[in-house]
């Protein structure tokens, strides 16, 4: 994103005291959310591993956080002007209800493919939307004419010191709730939430002289800041298409740049299959519905992309998933990780076939889930038919198994790409 952002004129990280105003603006405000640990991923990592369960806070979302106190931040006159915003669905949400919480009016710029739940709830709490453009960018130039034209104010989504104190509250949240808290493990957008909590956990581990680690984690297909922090300056990288919609950001934010490059540990990347994986784990064992990118920390855990002396917290910072998205990602991370495949087998088109390999996959122990036997297709010699399965199996070597024994056999399967 590169929108002048007023954080970029004044390059002042939050104080401790900044922090602490937040949290009492905040308090009554958000919910606290759980911290549940993790056996499964404690287990992994041979620490305890926690996971914050932001999913569940209002908005479902930690953009309240930032949004609320930013907007609380106005002065009157400002406020009585309105507030304008561009976002992909979490930002919106925190600062349509923020909005209406405060009694200011709020207009918010979306792109036309927004997650439909994130629309809904966006003008469920009150505000005015306008879908227009592809990707966030084209929404986010319409905000700022908007703010021009009509003197609403801009609220940025991470790049500006009130939404990076905001943010920072989560990280004061996990100190108090975990005192011995050793390695802190997020995902990053534009850097706001980790910029806010690397500041805020820094300061105070300072204050009490000790020492705590912050990691950050990005889609390796919207990788801005491993670049950008090579090159010592934001720099706006080209991305591709990934399924954490909600960390697509093409350019860090100056501010956050600036906090990260100071004081953030490490940042790591994740692939598309590593955040499938991620969500599927979520569901299954810690019973979690999250979207693609509150799942990125628990992603480079499960890669092997973390390590720590001490007790670990992963920020599960959102959970707004479309149900048709989750429907997908499900079937692809039980493919990632060697626990459903489809295959396409080509057979003589003689009676018993379909059972011969039937009997195979049953010896075999893999489930047959669905079954698609044709004599059409391109390609297709007049003798012969082509069998498609879809199996469930239970992971990488089982999988393997299943396809030598049908090698072994004399058929040819080949895995189709889900
Ligand atoms: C669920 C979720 N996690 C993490 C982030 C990253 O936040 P930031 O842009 O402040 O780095 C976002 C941003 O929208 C988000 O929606």
């Amino acid at each position: 994103m590169s929108t002048t952002s007023p954080a970029a004129r004044h390059l002042a990280a939050p104080t401790l005291a900044d922090f602490a105003d937040a949290a009492a603006t905040l308090d009554g405000v958000i919910t606290h959310t759980p911290l549940d640990e993790s056996l499964h991923l404690s287990e992994l990592m041979g620490v305890p591993v926690h996971l914050k369960l932001e999913n569940l806070q209002r908005t479902g979302s930690f953009k309240i956080r930032g949004a609320t106190y930013r907007l609380s931040r106005l002065t009157e006159k400002e406020r009585a002007r309105g507030v304008v915003a561009a976002s992909a669905g979490n930002h919106a949400q925190g600062v349509a209800l923020a909005a209406k919480s405060l009694g200011i009016s709020a207009t918010i710029f979306m792109p036309l493919g927004v997650p439909v739940p994130k629309l809904l709830a966006t003008r469920g709490y009150g505000a005015d939307v306008v879908l227009e453009g592809a990707t966030v960018e084209t929404p986010l130039r319409l905000a700022a004419e908007f703010a021009e034209r009509t003197g609403a104010v801009f609220i940025h989504p991470f790049d500006h010191p009130d939404v990076i104190a905001g943010q920072g509250t989560l990280g004061l949240e996990l100190m108090d709730e975990l005192p011995d808290l050793d390695t802190i493990v997020l995902g990053i957008g534009g850097g706001g939430l980790i910029a806010g909590v690397a500041a805020a956990v820094k300061a105070r581990a300072a204050a009490e002289g000790r020492t705590l680690r912050v990691i950050g984690v990005q889609a390796e297909n919207s990788a801005a800041y491993p670049q950008s922090l090579a090159a010592g300056h934001p720099v706006e990288v080209a991305t591709r298409p990934t399924i954490a919609d909600g960390i697509a950001v093409a350019r860090p934010g100056d501010l956050p740049f600036a906090i990260i490059r100071d004081l953030v540990d490490d940042v790591v990347t994740v692939t598309e299959d590593d955040i499938a994986r991620a969500l599927l784990v979520l569901l299954e064992r810690a019973k979690q519905v999250v979207e693609p990118a509150g799942a990125v920390g628990v992603a480079a855990i499960l890669a092997g992309k973390v390590q720590a002396a001490g007790p670990v917290v992963s920020v599960l910072s959102g959970g707004n998933i479309d149900p048709l998205l989750l429907q997908r990602v499900v079937a692809h991370g039980l493919s990632a990780s060697g626990r459903y495949m489809t295959l396409q087998i080509p057979l003589p088109d003689r009676p018993g076939q379909l059972a011969r390999v039937s009997e195979l996959l049953a010896q075999a122990g893999a489930n047959v889930i669905e079954v698609l036997h044709t004599r059409h297709g391109q390609g297709l010699q007049i003798s012969e038919v082509i069998l498609q399965l879809s199996v469930e199996t239970r992971g990488e070597e089982h999988r393997a198994h299943v396809i030598s024994v049908l090698e072994q056999a004399g058929y040819l399967p080949t895995v189709m790409p889900d």
